[in-house]
């Protein structure tokens, strides 16, 4: 791998928090800093080595905080910019690292920026969001934003429609259409300081990085992404210069293209190309015991190829964008997803509650715009007691209803129960942190991903170290052939393995790895 690396993603498994949701310090049903900071020691007992947190920022939360309003300013409801300061001091002191959640792509139609682009008159932001010319001309394949102010003109949006697109230029602008500006235009140059510079002042205060929010998106017209690449590599530049221990992670979904971007991680996403949902969310996953895992395989492998070594794939258990991973997996067989999500290349990213196995709650009306995406989102469950040790607010203030079954799993019931998801996760990332084959940079081939079949098995290797890792969340007894001897079981769920001269008989629902 090229460039800085920060040395402490060989080893990252991310937590990802969701600051809304974690942990209420001050009774008023919502998340805040304290409360993540107060939750620190068990995200670290966990196993968890870094924690990616949601949109932090001021914002009118139309869209969960990825519509922010003042980038440099902590939302009041999660704590001041001190206590967020504190949090990264409490994180360090941990041997921990965080990165924040940057949205480069759009604002909030609150953000300032936006209030003066507004206005007819010319300014300094004129041109810092992308407005056609003329009210009556709307930007082909983009949604716009047209008619509420003096500016006579329709602003391209990026996402919901109260969320504008910052101007980054198009990659080859239509001369026709004077308005869309080229990617070296003023304004365009000066969105990308702008966001430098909120870069700068979080670094500076001691973040560790940040997963940028649809890093795809930034130029406009840019179907192969050469222009946004570029834009990315412009900040690498930057980075390297001035904060070279920052770590990047992005949404984007391509890891030959963003990680030539200069992002040292790109997350596999559940929408796309990427066959991830074949695995934990369709109406056959693969890990539910009854699917299909090789188009999966054979996408990741395109991709792990294409991106040539440069940063890593993330795998995330879930996130707030998807339905909970409990939704489709049950039982042991959620155990054998974390055994799949823990030994591949890569950052694993866990989802919070995901390593309890919270349930999806059904039927929740929208909360800042969740939509569907608001029952993954609900308040995590830590114990037994008012509204499961998340807040002691009046059960019916909480800004997201919890799960209401009475045996909802919480924290403190699983860590009662050896034989728990929780206690499985805890040993599962031991396990990868013990074995240098197993974390983010060991090589990966797989061994056996037949259409339809089970199990899979792969290998992970690094240096001298190989491990073989075999799974079968099928409820049969399923066979495949591996010819090399097996020397050191480091890790079974559910009954041994047999190996017969090659022929490996693998009992069903069990994960098995072995050191050869
Ligand atoms: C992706 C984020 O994960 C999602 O929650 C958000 O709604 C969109 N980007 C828009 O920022």
């Amino acid at each position: 791998m090229s460039g800085n690396f920060p040395k402490w993603l060989d080893n990252a498994v991310f937590y990802e928090i969701y600051p809304q949701s974690f942990m209420d310090s001050n009774a008023d049903g919502i998340g805040d800093f304290q409360g993540i900071i107060s939750k620190l020691d068990y995200i670290k007992e966990l196993g968890c080595t870094a924690i990616w947190m949601n949109p932090c920022f001021d914002s009118p939360f139309g869209d969960a905080g990825y519509d922010v309003s003042d980038y440099y300013k902590a939302a009041p409801r999660y704590g001041t910019n001190e206590d967020l300061k504190r949090l990264f001091e409490e994180v360090h002191k941990r041997d921990m690292h965080i990165l924040l959640d940057l949205v480069p792509g759009h604002t909030s139609v609150e953000h300032a920026w936006f209030k003066e682009s507004m206005k007819a008159e010319e300014n300094e932001f004129t041109h810092r969001y992308i407005w056609t010319d003329s009210i009556w001309e709307e930007p082909l394949g983009y949604g716009s934003i047209r008619g509420i102010s003096s500016r006579d003109g329709s602003c391209v949006v990026n996402f919901f429609s109260h969320q504008p697109a910052l101007n980054y230029g198009y990659y080859k602008p239509d001369p026709q259409k004077k308005w869309q500006q080229s990617v070296d235009d003023e304004g365009p140059r000066a969105t990308v300081e702008a966001m430098k510079d909120i870069m700068r002042f979080w670094l500076s205060m001691g973040c560790d990085g940040f997963r940028v929010d649809m890093a795809g998106s930034l130029v406009k017209g840019d179907e192969d992404g050469k222009g946004t690449i570029k834009l990315w590599q412009n900040v690498r530049e930057f980075l390297d210069e001035e904060f070279p221990e920052a770590a990047m992670v992005s949404e984007w979904g391509e890891p030959d293209k963003s990680l030539q971007g200069g992002f040292h991680m790109d997350f596999l996403l559940h929408f796309g190309p990427s066959h991830y949902n074949d695995l934990f969310r369709c109406d056959a996953p693969f890990f539910a015991g009854n699917g299909d895992a090789s188009e999966f395989v054979k996408k990741y492998l395109e991709n792990y190829e294409k991106s040539e070594r440069k940063g890593l794939i993330c795998i995330p258990s879930g996130n707030h964008d998807m339905d909970r991973l409990a939704r489709t997996i049950k039982g042991e067989k959620l155990k054998i997803a974390f055994a799949f999500l823990l030994t591949m290349p890569g950052a694993p990213f866990i989802y919070y509650g995901d390593e309890i196995g919270m349930r999806h709650v059904e039927n929740l009306v929208s909360v800042e715009g969740g939509y569907g995406r608001t029952g993954a989102r609900s308040p995590m469950q830590w114990d037994n007691s008012v509204n499961a040790g998340f807040s002691s607010a009046p059960k019916d203030a909480l800004y997201i209803p919890q799960d209401e079954a009475t045996d909802r799993p919480t924290v403190q019931k699983q860590l009662e129960d050896p034989d728990s998801l929780i206690h499985e996760v805890k040993r599962l990332i031991a396990i990868r942190q013990a074995h240098e084959a197993l974390q983010s940079k060991g090589e990966i081939t797989f061994i056996y991903a037949e259409q339809k079949k089970y199990p899979l098995a792969y290998v992970r290797s690094c240096g001298e170290e190989r491990v073989l890792v075999v799974l079968n969340p099928s409820d049969k007894a399923v066979e495949f052939t591996f010819a090399e001897p097996l020397k050191e079981k480091i890790y079974v769920l559910g009954d041994d393995m047999v190996v017969v001269d090659a022929s490996v008989k693998v009992p069903p629902c069990s994960a098995h790895f072995y050191l050869f």
